[in-house]
C-alpha cells in the first residue's frame, strides 16, 4: 500500500521474471524498428549527420552510417523506456504505448523538418529571419501535453527527453534547439495536469506561451548574440499558443487509433445521450440509478483523496453494463417482484452473476469506451467472494461438490486508485441500499464493515491506496449515502453487499 501519488493514470502491475524477459525482447524488437524507420529520414535528410567520409571507407559510409545510427537509437530507446518501464512503477509501457510514442515521435520530427526547411524557403516569413530561429517552432509542447493527457506524467517526461534528443536532429542537432525542446516539452506536459474540456487544453497552451518565449529567446541570445532575439520570442510564443489546438487536434484521432480515453473524452461519455447509457436507463433502471449513486460516491471519494473525479464519476456511470439483458436477475431491478435466483441453483446464480463482469469488457469493447473504463469494469469486483450465494451453496460446499473459490469473481484486483475507489463505493451502496432507512451513524458503520471487509480480503493489495486515503475514502463515501439514501424508495432485501 505504498503511495505513488500521480493521480491521472494508471499504474501497472508488477511483474515476474518470465514476463519482464518478454516485455524487454518486444521492446527491443519495436526499438529496432522504429530506430530503422529514424535511421531513414535521417539518412534521407540529415546530409549534416552522415557526412560523406573520404578515404578507404567513403563509398560504403552512408549504408554503414545508417545501420550504426539504427542501432544508436535503438539501443537508446531501449534502455531509456526499458530502464523506466523496470524502475518507474507507471512507464510499464504495453506495446501499444510504445508504438503510439514511436509515432508521436516521427510526427514531431516530420513537423520539426517541415517548420525549419519549409519555412526557410517561403520567402515572405524568411526573409531576414536566420534559419536556425524555426527551431523554436518545432511543437513538441503539444506533443508532450497529448502524451499527459493521453498516458500519464511520467511517461511524458520520458517522451519530452526522447523525442527532443530525435528531433533535435532535424535543426542539426544544435544546442539551444536541444534545450529548447527539452524545456518546452516539460513546460507543456506540466500545465496538463487535469483538462476536462477543451478550454483547459487551450488555456494550458497559453500558459505555456510565456515559457516558451523567454526560453527561445533567452537561449538564442545566450548562443547567437542578439541577431535573432526577436523572432526567437515571437516563435517560442506562437509555439506555445498553438500547443491546445494541435493536441487537441490530434487527440481524437490518438483516441480512436490506440482506444485511449482522455478526460474530454470522458466528460463525452458522461453525457445521458450516450446509447449505451440510454440502454442501461430504458432496461435496467435500478442498475442505472445504482451506477449514478456510484459515481457520485466515488466522485466524492476521489476528490477527498486527489484522484481523477471525472474518471471516477464516468467509469463508475460504466461498471456495470454488463448487466444488460440480465436485469432481472440483479437485485437493484427486483423492486417488486420475485428474486429469480429462488428458483436457481447457487451455481446457476454464480455464473450470472460472474458473467457480467466479462460482458462488461466485452460491450466496452464493442463501443469502444477506451481503456481506462475497461480497466476499471473489468477490476471493480476484483477477486471477491459472491458472499450472497455463500450460504445457499455451503451444503454443497462441505459435500465437497463446490469450492469456496468457485464462488468468487474472476479479477483482476484493481491495479489504480480509481478502481479501488469504484470497488468500495459500489460495495458500500449495495450494502447501504438493503439497510432501507438508515441512520447516518449506521451508514457509517455498515461503509466501516465493507472497507474493512475489502482491505482484509487483499483486494487492495495491488493498488496505491494508503491507509490514510482508505480512511479518506470511506469518511467521503459514508457522508454522500448518509445524504443520498435519507427518504429514497425502498430496494428488496436480497443481495445485501453483493453483485453490486
Ligand atoms: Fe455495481
Ligand atoms: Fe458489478
Amino acid at each position: 500500500m505504498s503511495g505513488l501519488r500521480s493521480a491521472n493514470r494508471s499504474s501497472r502491475p508488477p511483474e515476474n521474471g518470465a514476463s519482464t524477459r518478454g516485455r524487454s525482447s518486444r521492446l527491443l524488437g519495436l526499438s529496432l524498428g522504429s530506430a530503422a524507420v529514424f535511421a531513414v529520414l535521417f539518412y534521407l535528410w540529415g546530409q549534416e549527420l552522415f557526412p560523406r567520409a573520404a578515404g578507404r571507407w567513403g563509398g560504403t559510409f552512408p549504408f554503414v552510417g545508417a545501420v550504426a545510427l539504427t542501432l544508436a537509437v535503438a539501443l537508446f530507446l531501449t534502455e531509456w523506456f526499458g530502464f523506466a518501464g523496470r524502475e518507474v512503477r507507471k512507464v510499464r509501457l504495453a506495446a501499444r504505448d510504445f508504438i503510439f510514442l514511436c509515432s508521436l515521435a516521427l510526427l514531431l520530427f516530420f513537423a520539426a523538418k517541415a517548420v525549419i526547411d519549409l519555412l526557410a524557403e517561403v520567402p515572405a516569413v524568411g526573409r531576414g529571419v536566420p534559419t536556425r530561429v524555426y527551431a523554436y517552432l518545432i511543437p513538441i509542447p503539444a506533443f508532450a501535453m497529448l502524451v499527459r493527457v493521453l498516458i500519464n506524467s511520467e511517461t511524458s517526461i520520458l517522451f519530452t527527453v526522447a523525442a527532443s534528443v530525435l528531433s533535435a536532429a532535424a535543426a542539426s542537432g544544435r544546442w539551444p534547439a536541444l534545450l529548447f525542446l527539452l524545456l518546452s516539452g516539460t513546460a507543456g506536459a506540466a500545465r496538463a495536469r487535469r483538462v476536462p474540456d477543451r478550454y483547459r487544453m487551450l488555456m494550458a497552451g497559453v500558459q505555456t506561451a510565456p515559457v516558451c518565449a523567454i526560453a527561445a529567446a533567452t537561449l538564442e541570445y545566450s548562443f547567437h548574440g542578439g541577431g535573432g532575439v526577436l523572432w526567437a520570442g515571437i516563435f517560442g510564443c506562437v509555439n506555445g499558443l498553438l500547443s491546445g489546438p494541435i493536441a487537441l487536434a490530434v487527440m481524437p484521432v490518438a483516441e480512436y487509433a490506440f482506444g485511449y480515453a482522455s478526460d474530454i473524452r470522458l466528460m463525452e461519455l458522461a453525457g445521458t445521450g450516450h446509447p449505451l447509457l440510454s440502454r442501461l436507463m430504458m432496461e435496467t433502471p435500478g442498475t442505472f440509478h445504482h451506477s449514478v449513486v456510484v459515481g457520485t460516491l466515488a466522485e466524492a471519494g476521489a476528490h477527498a483523496i486527489g484522484a481523477n473525479p471525472v474518471l471516477c464519476r464516468v467509469a463508475a456511470l460504466y461498471h456495470d453494463i454488463g448487466k444488460l439483458g440480465k436485469a432481472q436477475y440483479f437485485s437493484e431491478n427486483q423492486a417488486g417482484t420475485a428474486n429469480i435466483h429462488d428458483g436457481m441453483t447457487p451455481g446457476l446464480s454464480r455464473a450470472v452473476i460472474l458473467s457480467h463482469v466479462k460482458e462488461g469488457v466485452r460491450i466496452a469493447g464493442e463501443y469502444r469506451l477506451g481503456d481506462r473504463i475497461t480497466e476499471i469494469i473489468a477490476q471493480h469486483h476484483g477477486t471477491s467472494l459472491l458472499y450472497c450465494f455463500l450460504d445457499k451453496a455451503r451444503p454443497m460446499i462441505l459435500d465437497r461438490k463446490a469450492s469456496e473459490e468457485m464462488f468468487r469473481y474472476p479479477g483482476p484486483k484493481p491495479k489504480t486508485r480509481e478502481a479501488a475507489i469504484i470497488m468500495l463505493a459500489d460495495a458500500a451502496e449495495a450494502a447501504v441500499r438493503s439497510l432501507g432507512h438508515p441512520s447516518p451513524q449506521e451508514v457509517d458503520e455498515t461503509v466501516t464493515s465493507i472497507i474493512d471487509r475489502i482491505y482484509l480480503d487483499g483486494q487492495l493489495n495491488e493498488c496505491d491506496l494508503t491507509l490514510r486515503d482508505l480512511h479518506a475514502v470511506g469518511r467521503a463515501v459514508s457522508q454522500v449515502l448518509a445524504a443520498v439514501s435519507h427518504g429514497r424508495v425502498d430496494y428488496p432485501e436480497a443481495g445485501k453487499g453483493a453483485a453490486g
